[in-house]
Protein backbone atom coordinates (compact mmCIF):
# COMPACT_ATOMS: atom_id res chain seq x y z
CA UNK A 1 0.00 0.00 0.00
CA UNK A 2 2.71 2.65 0.87
CA UNK A 3 4.72 1.94 -2.18
CA UNK A 4 1.33 2.46 -4.40
CA UNK A 5 1.17 5.70 -2.26
CA UNK A 6 5.07 6.70 -3.17
CA UNK A 7 4.09 5.37 -7.05
CA UNK A 8 1.10 7.68 -6.73
CA UNK A 9 2.70 10.94 -5.73
CA UNK A 10 5.46 10.59 -7.78
CA UNK A 11 3.23 10.00 -10.84
CA UNK A 12 1.40 13.16 -9.39
CA UNK A 13 4.51 15.34 -8.76
CA UNK A 14 5.48 14.61 -12.12
CA UNK A 15 2.75 15.44 -14.26
CA UNK A 16 2.28 18.94 -12.12
CA UNK A 17 6.13 20.01 -12.62
CA UNK A 18 5.36 18.79 -15.89
CA UNK A 19 2.18 21.21 -16.68
CA UNK A 20 3.76 23.95 -15.32
CA UNK A 21 6.76 23.93 -17.47
CA UNK A 22 4.38 23.47 -20.37
CA UNK A 23 2.46 26.59 -18.78
CA UNK A 24 4.82 28.94 -18.39
CA UNK A 25 6.76 27.89 -21.56
CA UNK A 26 3.43 28.99 -23.01
CA UNK A 27 2.95 32.29 -20.67
CA UNK A 28 6.52 33.40 -21.75
CA UNK A 29 6.11 33.03 -25.16
CA UNK A 30 2.84 34.47 -25.48
CA UNK A 31 3.35 37.60 -23.43
CA UNK A 32 6.51 38.45 -24.98
CA UNK A 33 6.39 42.27 -27.28
CA UNK A 34 2.66 42.36 -26.34
CA UNK A 35 3.13 45.05 -24.15
CA UNK A 36 0.23 47.51 -23.14
CA UNK A 37 1.97 50.93 -24.31
CA UNK A 38 2.13 49.75 -27.82
CA UNK A 39 -1.40 48.39 -27.99
CA UNK A 40 -2.97 51.75 -28.95
CA UNK A 41 -0.50 52.18 -31.93
CA UNK A 42 -1.18 48.18 -33.70
CA UNK A 43 -4.54 49.47 -33.10
CA UNK A 44 -4.54 52.32 -35.15
CA UNK A 45 -3.31 50.47 -38.12
CA UNK A 46 -4.92 47.27 -37.61
CA UNK A 47 -8.14 48.48 -36.74
CA UNK A 48 -9.74 48.82 -33.24
CA UNK A 49 -9.59 45.36 -31.29
CA UNK A 50 -7.54 43.73 -33.58
CA UNK A 51 -3.72 42.54 -33.35
CA UNK A 52 -3.53 41.23 -36.54
CA UNK A 53 -3.46 42.34 -40.33
CA UNK A 54 -7.01 42.06 -42.48
CA UNK A 55 -9.49 43.53 -39.91
CA UNK A 56 -13.47 41.89 -40.63
CA UNK A 57 -12.36 40.16 -44.32
CA UNK A 58 -9.87 38.23 -43.08
CA UNK A 59 -12.01 36.45 -40.39
CA UNK A 60 -14.82 36.15 -43.61
CA UNK A 61 -12.11 34.80 -45.48
CA UNK A 62 -10.79 31.98 -42.69
CA UNK A 63 -14.70 30.92 -42.46
CA UNK A 64 -15.23 30.84 -46.17
CA UNK A 65 -17.51 27.29 -46.79
CA UNK A 66 -17.80 26.67 -42.64
CA UNK A 67 -21.18 27.11 -41.33
CA UNK A 68 -20.95 28.13 -38.01
CA UNK A 69 -24.55 28.61 -37.26
CA UNK A 70 -25.05 26.49 -33.71
CA UNK A 71 -21.44 25.70 -33.14
CA UNK A 72 -19.45 26.09 -30.49
CA UNK A 73 -16.23 27.80 -31.01
CA UNK A 74 -13.55 28.22 -29.78
CA UNK A 75 -10.39 31.16 -30.10
CA UNK A 76 -7.18 30.25 -29.55
CA UNK A 77 -5.24 33.69 -28.66
CA UNK A 78 -8.03 36.00 -28.64
CA UNK A 79 -6.39 39.01 -27.71
CA UNK A 80 -8.48 41.93 -27.63
CA UNK A 81 -11.45 39.81 -28.88
CA UNK A 82 -12.47 41.70 -31.92
CA UNK A 83 -11.85 38.46 -34.41
CA UNK A 84 -14.77 36.30 -32.10
CA UNK A 85 -16.79 39.64 -31.47
CA UNK A 86 -17.53 39.89 -35.66
CA UNK A 87 -17.49 36.18 -35.80
CA UNK A 88 -20.44 36.19 -33.17
CA UNK A 89 -22.11 38.93 -34.43
CA UNK A 90 -22.78 37.16 -37.94
CA UNK A 91 -23.45 34.03 -36.58
CA UNK A 92 -25.34 32.34 -33.92
CA UNK A 93 -21.86 30.39 -32.47
CA UNK A 94 -21.61 29.53 -28.16
CA UNK A 95 -18.68 31.08 -28.40
CA UNK A 96 -15.51 31.25 -26.00
CA UNK A 97 -12.14 32.68 -26.27
CA UNK A 98 -8.89 31.64 -24.41
CA UNK A 99 -6.12 34.43 -24.03
CA UNK A 100 -2.93 34.14 -22.41
CA UNK A 101 -2.73 38.42 -21.18
CA UNK A 102 -5.36 38.99 -18.38
CA UNK A 103 -4.93 42.67 -19.41
CA UNK A 104 -6.40 41.60 -22.53
CA UNK A 105 -8.91 39.61 -21.49
CA UNK A 106 -10.47 42.78 -19.67
CA UNK A 107 -10.28 44.61 -22.94
CA UNK A 108 -11.34 42.35 -24.88
CA UNK A 109 -14.40 42.14 -22.17
CA UNK A 110 -15.10 45.63 -22.63
CA UNK A 111 -15.33 45.30 -26.16
CA UNK A 112 -17.94 42.68 -25.79
CA UNK A 113 -19.71 45.25 -23.91
CA UNK A 114 -19.84 47.86 -26.49
CA UNK A 115 -21.25 44.96 -28.92
CA UNK A 116 -23.60 43.30 -27.23
CA UNK A 117 -26.72 44.91 -28.57
CA UNK A 118 -25.52 43.37 -31.95
CA UNK A 119 -24.52 39.52 -31.19
CA UNK A 120 -26.11 36.58 -32.82
CA UNK A 121 -24.53 34.41 -30.44
CA UNK A 122 -22.65 34.58 -27.19
CA UNK A 123 -19.17 34.79 -26.46
CA UNK A 124 -16.78 34.42 -23.03
CA UNK A 125 -13.12 35.54 -22.56
CA UNK A 126 -10.89 33.33 -20.25
CA UNK A 127 -7.19 34.20 -18.94
CA UNK A 128 -5.52 31.04 -19.85
CA UNK A 129 -2.71 29.43 -21.84
CA UNK A 130 -3.84 25.76 -22.54
CA UNK A 131 -6.91 23.98 -22.82
CA UNK A 132 -6.98 21.77 -19.57
CA UNK A 133 -10.21 23.10 -18.40
CA UNK A 134 -12.08 22.03 -21.20
CA UNK A 135 -13.52 18.62 -21.64
CA UNK A 136 -12.86 16.30 -24.57
CA UNK A 137 -14.97 16.73 -27.56
CA UNK A 138 -16.69 19.79 -26.62
CA UNK A 139 -16.59 22.33 -29.53
CA UNK A 140 -17.76 21.93 -33.52
CA UNK A 141 -14.78 24.63 -34.41
CA UNK A 142 -11.69 25.80 -32.72
CA UNK A 143 -9.68 29.10 -35.02
CA UNK A 144 -7.00 30.84 -34.07
CA UNK A 145 -5.70 33.65 -35.89
CA UNK A 146 -2.04 34.40 -35.74
CA UNK A 147 -1.18 32.92 -31.88
CA UNK A 148 -0.36 29.28 -32.93
CA UNK A 149 3.03 30.90 -34.14
CA UNK A 150 3.87 31.28 -30.43
CA UNK A 151 3.56 28.57 -28.95
CA UNK A 152 7.03 26.97 -28.03
CA UNK A 153 8.33 24.48 -30.70
CA UNK A 154 8.96 21.96 -27.80
CA UNK A 155 5.41 22.07 -26.93
CA UNK A 156 3.50 22.77 -30.36
CA UNK A 157 2.60 18.97 -30.72
CA UNK A 158 0.94 18.55 -27.28
CA UNK A 159 -0.61 21.75 -28.07
CA UNK A 160 -2.12 20.38 -31.15
CA UNK A 161 -2.97 16.79 -29.25
CA UNK A 162 -5.15 19.20 -26.73
CA UNK A 163 -6.77 20.91 -29.83
CA UNK A 164 -7.43 17.59 -30.96
CA UNK A 165 -9.00 16.33 -27.89
CA UNK A 166 -11.21 19.32 -27.27
CA UNK A 167 -12.62 18.58 -31.03
CA UNK A 168 -15.93 16.72 -31.76
CA UNK A 169 -15.36 13.86 -34.43
CA UNK A 170 -15.79 14.76 -37.34
CA UNK A 171 -15.12 18.91 -36.24
CA UNK A 172 -13.13 21.39 -37.94
CA UNK A 173 -9.80 23.62 -37.04
CA UNK A 174 -9.09 26.78 -39.04
CA UNK A 175 -5.86 28.43 -38.28
CA UNK A 176 -4.69 31.71 -40.11
CA UNK A 177 -1.04 31.60 -39.14
CA UNK A 178 2.81 32.67 -40.03
CA UNK A 179 5.20 29.63 -41.40
CA UNK A 180 8.40 29.90 -42.53
CA UNK A 181 9.30 28.19 -45.87
CA UNK A 182 13.08 27.63 -45.65
CA UNK A 183 14.89 25.59 -42.72
CA UNK A 184 16.71 28.78 -42.14
CA UNK A 185 15.68 31.78 -41.70
CA UNK A 186 17.44 34.57 -43.84
CA UNK A 187 19.27 37.43 -41.78
CA UNK A 188 15.92 39.81 -42.69
CA UNK A 189 13.80 38.07 -41.34
CA UNK A 190 15.74 37.64 -38.25
CA UNK A 191 16.19 40.87 -38.15
CA UNK A 192 12.34 41.43 -38.21
CA UNK A 193 12.09 38.96 -35.37
CA UNK A 194 14.83 40.77 -33.67
CA UNK A 195 13.28 44.47 -33.72
CA UNK A 196 9.44 43.08 -33.49
CA UNK A 197 10.65 41.41 -29.70
CA UNK A 198 7.48 38.62 -29.63
CA UNK A 199 8.25 34.84 -30.01
CA UNK A 200 8.30 33.97 -33.52
CA UNK A 201 7.97 29.92 -33.36
CA UNK A 202 7.14 28.85 -36.78
CA UNK A 203 7.29 25.74 -38.72
CA UNK A 204 7.49 25.07 -42.28
CA UNK A 205 3.72 24.12 -44.04
CA UNK A 206 4.95 20.67 -44.16
CA UNK A 207 5.71 20.47 -40.59
CA UNK A 208 2.38 21.77 -40.00
CA UNK A 209 0.90 18.97 -42.12
CA UNK A 210 2.85 16.50 -40.45
CA UNK A 211 2.20 17.65 -36.68
CA UNK A 212 -1.97 18.08 -37.52
CA UNK A 213 -1.69 14.63 -39.03
CA UNK A 214 0.26 12.84 -36.05
CA UNK A 215 -2.33 14.30 -33.40
CA UNK A 216 -5.31 13.00 -35.62
CA UNK A 217 -6.23 15.76 -37.89
CA UNK A 218 -7.24 14.16 -41.69
CA UNK A 219 -8.11 16.26 -44.65
CA UNK A 220 -5.55 19.15 -43.90
CA UNK A 221 -5.73 22.11 -46.90
CA UNK A 222 -2.97 24.67 -46.73
CA UNK A 223 -3.62 27.77 -48.50
CA UNK A 224 -1.03 30.57 -49.10
CA UNK A 225 -1.83 33.39 -49.06
CA UNK A 226 1.65 35.26 -48.22
CA UNK A 227 1.06 37.56 -51.49
CA UNK A 228 -2.26 38.58 -49.97
CA UNK A 229 -0.20 39.68 -46.53
CA UNK A 230 2.83 41.31 -48.75
CA UNK A 231 -0.02 43.85 -49.90
CA UNK A 232 -1.53 44.70 -46.68
CA UNK A 233 2.12 45.27 -44.98
CA UNK A 234 2.64 47.61 -47.42
CA UNK A 235 -0.60 48.87 -46.69
CA UNK A 236 0.01 49.07 -42.70
CA UNK A 237 3.04 50.34 -43.38
CA UNK A 238 1.41 53.43 -45.66
CA UNK A 239 -0.65 53.74 -42.74
CA UNK A 240 2.19 54.33 -40.18
CA UNK A 241 3.59 56.81 -42.05
CA UNK A 242 0.51 58.53 -43.12
CA UNK A 243 -0.52 58.55 -39.08
CA UNK A 244 3.02 59.55 -37.66
CA UNK A 245 2.24 62.72 -35.90
CA UNK A 246 -0.50 60.82 -34.23
CA UNK A 247 1.29 58.02 -33.47
CA UNK A 248 4.21 60.32 -31.79
CA UNK A 249 1.44 62.01 -29.57
CA UNK A 250 -0.18 58.94 -27.91
CA UNK A 251 0.33 59.54 -24.46
CA UNK A 252 2.55 57.51 -22.13
CA UNK A 253 3.74 55.47 -25.60
CA UNK A 254 5.96 55.74 -28.61
CA UNK A 255 8.98 57.53 -28.26
CA UNK A 256 10.64 58.66 -31.40
CA UNK A 257 12.74 56.38 -31.26
CA UNK A 258 10.73 53.32 -31.03
CA UNK A 259 8.53 54.77 -33.73
CA UNK A 260 11.41 54.25 -36.03
CA UNK A 261 11.96 51.35 -34.58
CA UNK A 262 8.47 49.68 -35.36
CA UNK A 263 8.41 51.30 -38.67
CA UNK A 264 11.07 49.94 -40.33
CA UNK A 265 9.35 47.02 -38.88
CA UNK A 266 6.65 47.53 -40.80
CA UNK A 267 9.20 48.42 -43.96
CA UNK A 268 10.68 45.23 -43.33
CA UNK A 269 7.55 43.07 -43.74
CA UNK A 270 6.26 44.20 -47.01
C1 LIG B 1 -0.99 38.41 -32.82
S1 LIG B 1 -2.05 38.31 -31.44
C2 LIG B 1 -3.58 37.92 -32.27
C3 LIG B 1 -4.79 38.16 -31.41
C4 LIG B 1 -6.12 37.90 -32.12
N1 LIG B 1 -6.23 36.53 -32.57
C5 LIG B 1 -6.29 38.84 -33.28
O1 LIG B 1 -6.16 38.40 -34.44
O2 LIG B 1 -6.55 40.04 -33.03
C6 LIG B 1 -1.61 36.77 -30.67
C7 LIG B 1 -2.30 36.57 -29.31
O3 LIG B 1 -2.14 35.21 -28.92
C8 LIG B 1 -1.99 35.19 -27.50
N2 LIG B 1 -1.40 33.89 -27.16
C9 LIG B 1 -0.20 33.38 -27.53
N3 LIG B 1 0.00 32.15 -27.01
C10 LIG B 1 -1.14 31.85 -26.30
C11 LIG B 1 -1.56 30.72 -25.53
N4 LIG B 1 -0.77 29.65 -25.35
N5 LIG B 1 -2.78 30.75 -24.96
C12 LIG B 1 -3.59 31.83 -25.11
N6 LIG B 1 -3.24 32.96 -25.81
C13 LIG B 1 -2.03 32.95 -26.39
C14 LIG B 1 -1.11 36.42 -27.23
O4 LIG B 1 -1.19 36.83 -25.89
C15 LIG B 1 -1.73 37.43 -28.19
O5 LIG B 1 -2.77 38.15 -27.61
Amino acid sequence: MKKYWCFFIAIWFVTTHLFCNIDQLAQEAATQGYHQEFIGLVEMIYGKGFLSQGGEDSIDQMFEGVDLDGCALLDIGSGLGLPLIYTAKNYEVRAVGIEAQKWMVERANRNLQNASEELKGTVDFLNANNLRQFSDQTFDVVMSKEALLHIPLEIKEQFFKEICRVLKPGSQIVILDWMHSRPNYTSKTKRMMEIDEVAYNLISPAEYEEVLSKVGFSDVRINDITSQYAKLSEESKNKIISLKSAIQSIPNGIQKSDFRRRQSTAIRRS
